[in-house]
């Protein structure tokens, strides 16, 4: 029996991930830009045992059905890479609180991946650590990463994420509805690749998008790297909304908060607004501008205020 507990935190991209290129390995059909949170850490423990079927407790709940499932196909892989087919217990203490809203598959995945390679004995560096963590969540690769990382499209082998430098930002979380939402990123994805007519357009303009949020990190532009952030946001739900059935994850708050962000650049202030697969708005801007802006968007909605963070770590194993 052999135990490992590890650490990750969730991550926001910049230009997003939306659509893959392979279903069974999780590769992206483009590469994607992130913000690793340093909030809302996921602890997992992996302990392997002689029992016949695996074990899934997260937040001190025992699950079952698909939750349970997601993680048992991804032990399965681990103990395929470690040739070992004994059964493990997986026990994960989630602290994003529910009212925040934020999707915890990233952390999640990550802090399983560190745990399990580490208790089935695999010795992975960060590249195939990123790899793995891919497996479980797409973007679950890019919270290996601390701070801000690049995953990159391609094979198997290539698809990791790797960190890259940034100009300082730091994030306005909005939660404006802090509900599970209607449609999963996984069932969305498929059908906006199948359905949306924009969504190869949406393919062919991330990928030019990567490059520049990528040139204007390399030269410490926040106003170029803040544009794209929000145009790629706004063409990411563009492209989902052209799907059919019509999926929509913005709300009539989430787009008051857009404004809101529109007017304070109108007003001086540098802020940009993003959005993942649901209602919640979140907000980059320049370490000086982030008590305004979290006062001027907590009118709107509740507010937490996150900096760059940690990538994945092991922990000592709690008792
Ligand atoms: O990692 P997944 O399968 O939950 O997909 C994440 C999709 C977005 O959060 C909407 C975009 C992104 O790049 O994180």
């Amino acid at each position: 029996m052999t135990v490992a507990t590890a650490q990750a935190h969730p991550n926001i991209a910049l230009v997003k991930y939306w659509g893959k290129a392979d279903t069974a390995a999780n590769l992206p059909a483009t590469g994607s830009l992130s913000m690793t949170l340093d909030i809302f850490p996921t602890t997992t423990t992996v302990r392997t045992t002689d029992d016949h079927a695996d074990r899934v407790v997260l937040n001190g709940v025992e699950r079952d059905g698909t939750v349970r499932e997601r993680v048992v196909r991804f032990l399965d892989h681990v103990r395929g890479l470690a040739g070992r087919d004994d059964r493990a217990e997986v026990v994960s203490w989630n602290t994003v609180p529910s009212a925040a809203g934020l999707a915890s598959s990233a952390s999640g995945f990550a802090a399983l991946a560190q745990a399990a390679s580490e208790a089935y004995g695999l010795h992975l560096d960060t590249r195939a650590l990123s790899r793995l963590a891919r497996r479980g969540s797409g973007s679950a690769a890019r919270s290996i990463i601390p701070r801000f990382a690049v995953w990159h499209a391609g094979d198997d082998e290539r698809s990791f994420a790797e960190p890259v430098e940034a100009p300082a930002i730091e994030m306005v979380i909005a939660t404006v509805d802090a509900g599970e939402k209607a449609v999963s990123s996984r069932e969305a994805m498929k059908r906006t690749a199948l359905t949306s007519p924009f969504y190869p357009a949406w393919i062919t303009s991330t990928a030019q998008t990567l490059e520049s949020a990528l040139e204007a990190c390399r030269a410490g532009d926040l106003d170029r790297l803040g544009r794209i952030t929000e145009t790629n946001a706004l063409r990411m739900h563009a492209v989902i909304q052209g799907s059919d059935p019509s999926i929509r994850y913005l709300t009539p708050v989430s787009w008051s908060i857009f404004d809101a962000v529109a007017r304070l650049r109108a007003e001086g202030l540098r802020a940009w607004a993003t959005a993942d697969a649901g209602p919640n708005v979140c907000v980059i801007c320049p370490p000086e501008d982030t008590a305004v802006v979290a006062e001027r968007i907590g009118a709107l909605a509740e507010v937490v205020v996150a900096r760059p963070g940690p990538g994945s770590a092991s922990r000592e194993p709690a008792a």
